[in-house]
């Protein structure tokens, strides 16, 4: 009896000294925040997180060396700390990341703090033919927050010059989306600034309950695929306070969006605002309550625009884009169900294909400012599933300079209108 007792606590001594050991060891390249780093002060966080900095796992900061081990290592560590943690990329360092997924889940909430430049390698040979989708990938991770004052440099430039929409003779070949978040929940990402994309600056997909603010996207307005942040089979997302340059769609929001709310936003150049493509090869398409307020577009393509494929399926309903200003914007309000971007050209559907998209219960209100092209409004809906629920309230869209007045046209459009509408709503409104 007295021998067991001796073992048993014999065996607690053994069991927890080496739970301190892998305490300590788990908290060795980490620091407590109690400790203070200028990185972080002022920053929202709180004072239980452990610090996990990339210097202190490997990290050179020279933009020359590659610090993607560092940063995965930092990763891993503050990922399998039962404490919420924050892995840190410090200020004024350049960091070189190659391809990298960072898994979750994670035993606790997590934060990427990015205050230095994450930055990719300049050469497309760092990609591998599997990997090439991806720059830098989150997978899986719930309760995680990317943040920070710093960017994230896609480094594009040779991607963009060897895209088959640069140069024609070119074969058309995959290139990397610089961030995506892979079915992660309770995400935020904020203030983060994203630089020449290599393709797509952000991508989100799968996640929900998803808050996007105040990042700045840039890429020129030449840039190939470079869209702005783009919403695929997501739920629960907010996007608030972004500016958003780039040389296609500012947002695009895509298959499986579910109650989206983007507010406050500037775009241009770029494509602006697009819902779609949607029921491109025949396939499904879902979306249903999008919000998008509060939109400034200078010199886009697009302003408020719906895309699908003919011989899709499926529905886009319950959509409102309101308080909107545009400025020399090419096609201000348009929903356009014919549409094809393929590198043959889409044949005429029209006459054979007997289903689409349904489009309804769309809203376009208080949206003011300039058409570059005549028709300010376009309503160019399929004939065998029209647009149903299509309403216009207070518009005023002038042309340009003194290019004479501006016009609407519509095709299978079911719409009404309130308020003022300037062009006013075209005549036939089969
Ligand atoms: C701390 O970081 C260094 C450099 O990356 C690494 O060799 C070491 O294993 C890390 N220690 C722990 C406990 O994670
Ligand atoms: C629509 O989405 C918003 C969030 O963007 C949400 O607050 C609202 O409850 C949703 N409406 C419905 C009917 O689900
Ligand atoms: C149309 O969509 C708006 C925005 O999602 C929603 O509030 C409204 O209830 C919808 N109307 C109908 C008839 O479904």
């Amino acid at each position: 009896m007295a021998y067991n007792v001796l073992l048993l606590s014999s065996a607690y001594v053994v069991m927890s000294f080496f739970l301190c050991s892998v305490h300590a060891k788990v908290n060795l390249n980490a620091s407590s925040l109690t400790s203070g780093d200028d990185n972080l002060r002022g920053r929202s966080v709180k004072s239980n997180q452990l610090v996990f900095d990339v210097r202190k796992h490997g990290a050179y900061g020279d933009g020359l060396h590659d610090d993607s081990k560092a940063l995965a290592k930092a990763w891993s560590a503050a990922c399998s700390s039962s404490q919420p943690s924050i892995v840190l990329v410090p200020k004024g360092m350049k960091y070189l990341t190659k391809h990298i997924t960072l898994s979750g889940p994670c035993k606790s909430s997590i934060t990427l703090m990015i205050e230095g430049t994450l930055v990719a390698p300049p050469r497309k040979s760092d990609w591998s033919k599997k990997t090439i989708q991806h720059w830098i990938m989150f997978n899986g991770v719930r309760g995680l927050t990317v943040a920070g004052h710093g960017a994230i440099n896609g480094n594009g430039k040779i991607w963009w010059q060897n895209s088959c929409k640069t140069n024609s003779k070119l074969t058309c070949t995959k290139a990397p989306t610089a961030l995506t978040f892979s079915s992660c929940s309770n995400l935020k990402v904020e203030n983060l600034k994203l630089v020449n994309s290599q393709q797509i600056h952000m991508s989100v997909e799968d996640c929900t309950d998803v808050r996007i603010l105040g990042l700045t996207i840039t890429a020129p307005g030449t840039s190939p695929n470079t869209d702005g942040i783009h919403i695929t089979r997501s739920k629960k997302v907010h996007v608030t306070g972004c500016t958003i340059k780039t040389g296609d769609d500012c947002m695009s929001i895509e298959d499986g969006t579910e109650n989206l709310h983007v507010k406050k936003i500037v775009c241009g150049p770029g494509h602006g605002i697009s819902i779609g493509s949607l029921g491109d090869h025949n396939s499904k398409a879902r979306v249903n309550n999008v919000t998008v307020d509060n939109v400034r577009l200078y010199g886009t393509t697009n302003g408020a625009r719906i895309k699908t494929w003919q011989g899709g399926r499926g529905y886009a309903k319950n959509i409102v884009f309101q308080n909107m200003i545009m400025e020399n914007v090419w096609n201000p309000i348009i929903i356009d169900q014919n549409y094809c971007d393929s590198a043959t050209p889409c044949k005429k559907q029209v006459e054979i294909s007997t289903s689409a998209v349904q489009v309804s219960n769309v809203s376009f209100k208080n949206i003011r400012g300039t058409s570059a092209s005549k028709e300010a409004i376009k309503l160019d809906c399929s004939r065998n599933v029209p647009c149903q629920d299509i309403n216009l309230k207070d518009v005023k869209l002038t042309v340009k300079g003194d290019g004479g007045d501006a016009k609407s046209t519509c095709r299978n459009a079911k719409w009404k209108k309130s308020g003022t509408v300037i062009p006013q709503p075209c005549a036939s409104s089969n």
